[in-house]
C-alpha cells in the first residue's frame, strides 16, 4: 500500500492505472470499524482491476472556531495499518499547506440543504466540507466515492454539488455502523464518561421508537419528534438536544407529514461532545 502527502505524487500513481476504476473514500482518520466497511465496499466496487485510495485529512475550513480541530485525533500509523487491512491500494494524507495556497479565495457554498439541521448549529461547516470534498474529488479523479449514511446531511449535500456542479464521480452511501448496543461508531464516542457513553443508547434508541410508530401508521412529524424525546428524557438525563427533526430525505424539508421518502435526524450533546444520529423512514 502507498501513502502519498502530495498532489503530485497521488497523481502520478493514478495516471499509471490509466483506465482502471478508482474508488475513494474520503475520511478525516482516527479510523474505526465504519470507515473500514465504507473500504471493504469500496473495494467490491472497484472490483479486481480497480483502485481504492483513502483520504486522511483533518480539514480545518470545516470546524468552526469553538470546535475541535487541535484535540482531533490524527494517528497515521494507526490508520495506515487498518487501511492496509482491508485491501487499500494507496493513502493521500496531504499537509493542511499541501491542500491550501496561504491567498486561497474560493469555496463552494450550498445554499439550502447546508441550512438545516447541523448547517443550523455550525454555520460554515457544509461550506468547509463541499470546499474540501470537490478538491480532493479534482486531486484523486475518483469514479466513485463512497460515504456513510451516519452523516445523512453531508451525503445529500455532496450529492446535490455533484449534480449542480456536473461533477463527474459517481456517490455512493453506505449504511451506519453500529456498536452492539446501537450507538453509531464516531471518532467522538471516546470522549464520552462511561455514565455518558452507556445513556448515549438512547439516540438509537428513540429513533427506533419513532421507527416503530411510523410503520405502525403513526406519520405526524411533531408526534414522531415528541416520542424520540420521551425516550431521550427516560434513558439520557445527561443529555442535552441540539435538534430532533423530521424531513424529506433528498430536499431535508421539514416534513409535517413523513411520506414514504422520509429521514428522522438529531444531534445531542452529552457535556461538550455533539452525538448525531438518523433514521430513513422510508
Ligand atoms: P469522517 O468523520 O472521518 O468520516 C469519513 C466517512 O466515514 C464519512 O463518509 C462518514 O459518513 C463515514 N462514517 C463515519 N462514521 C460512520 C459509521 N459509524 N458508519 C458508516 N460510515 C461512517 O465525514 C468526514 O470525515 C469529513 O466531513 C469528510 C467527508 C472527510 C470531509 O472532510
Amino acid at each position: 500500500m502507498h501513502v502519498f502527502h502530495t498532489v503530485t505524487d497521488f497523481r502520478q500513481w493514478h495516471a499509471q492505472s490509466a483506465g482502471r476504476p478508482l474508488v475513494i473514500v474520503p475520511t478525516m482518520g482516527a479510523l474505526h470499524e465504519g470507515h473500514l466497511d465504507l473500504m471493504r465496499e469500496a473495494r467490491t466496487l472497484a472490483g479486481d482491476g480497480g483502485s481504492v485510495a483513502v483520504s486522511i485529512f483533518v480539514n480545518p475550513l470545516q470546524f468552526g472556531p469553538k470546535e475541535d480541530f487541535a484535540k482531533y485525533p490524527r494517528e497515521l500509523e494507526a490508520d495506515s495499518a487498518k487501511c492496509a487491512s482491508v485491501g487499500v491500494d494507496a493513502i493521500f494524507a496531504p499537509s493542511a499547506e499541501e491542500v491550501y495556497a496561504p491567498d486561497r479565495s474560493v469555496i463552494v457554498l450550498e445554499t439550502k440543504l447546508s441550512k438545516v439541521l447541523c448547517g443550523a448549529s455550525r454555520p460554515g461547516h457544509f461550506d468547509g466540507v463541499c470546499t474540501v470534498v470537490l478538491k480532493l474529488f479534482n486531486i484523486m479523479q475518483p469514479d466513485i466515492s463512497v460515504f456513510g449514511k451516519k452523516d445523512y446531511q453531508q451525503l445529500a449535500i455532496i450529492k446535490r454539488m455533484v449534480r449542480d456542479l456536473n461533477v463527474p464521480v459517481e456517490i455512493v452511501g453506505s449504511e451506519t455502523v453500529r456498536e452492539a448496543d446501537g450507538l453509531a461508531m464516531s471518532s467522538r464516542n471516546r470522549y464520552l464518561s462511561a455514565d455518558e457513553r452507556s445513556q448515549a443508547t438512547a439516540l438509537r434508541a428513540g429513533l427506533l421508537k419513532a421507527k416503530e410508530a411510523w410503520q405502525s401508521g403513526e406519520k405526524g412529524g411533531e408526534k414522531l419528534k415528541r416520542l424520540y424525546l420521551e425516550v431521550l428524557k427516560e434513558r439520557a438525563p445527561l443529555s442535552r438536544v441540539d435538534y430532533i427533526e423530521c424531513t424529506d430525505a433528498d430536499t431535508l424539508e421539514p416534513a409535517e407529514e413523513v411520506g414514504s421518502n422520509g429521514l428522522m435526524a438529531t444531534a445531542v450533546f452529552f457535556g461538550a461532545t455533539r452525538l448525531i444520529d438518523n433514521i430513513e423512514l422510508k
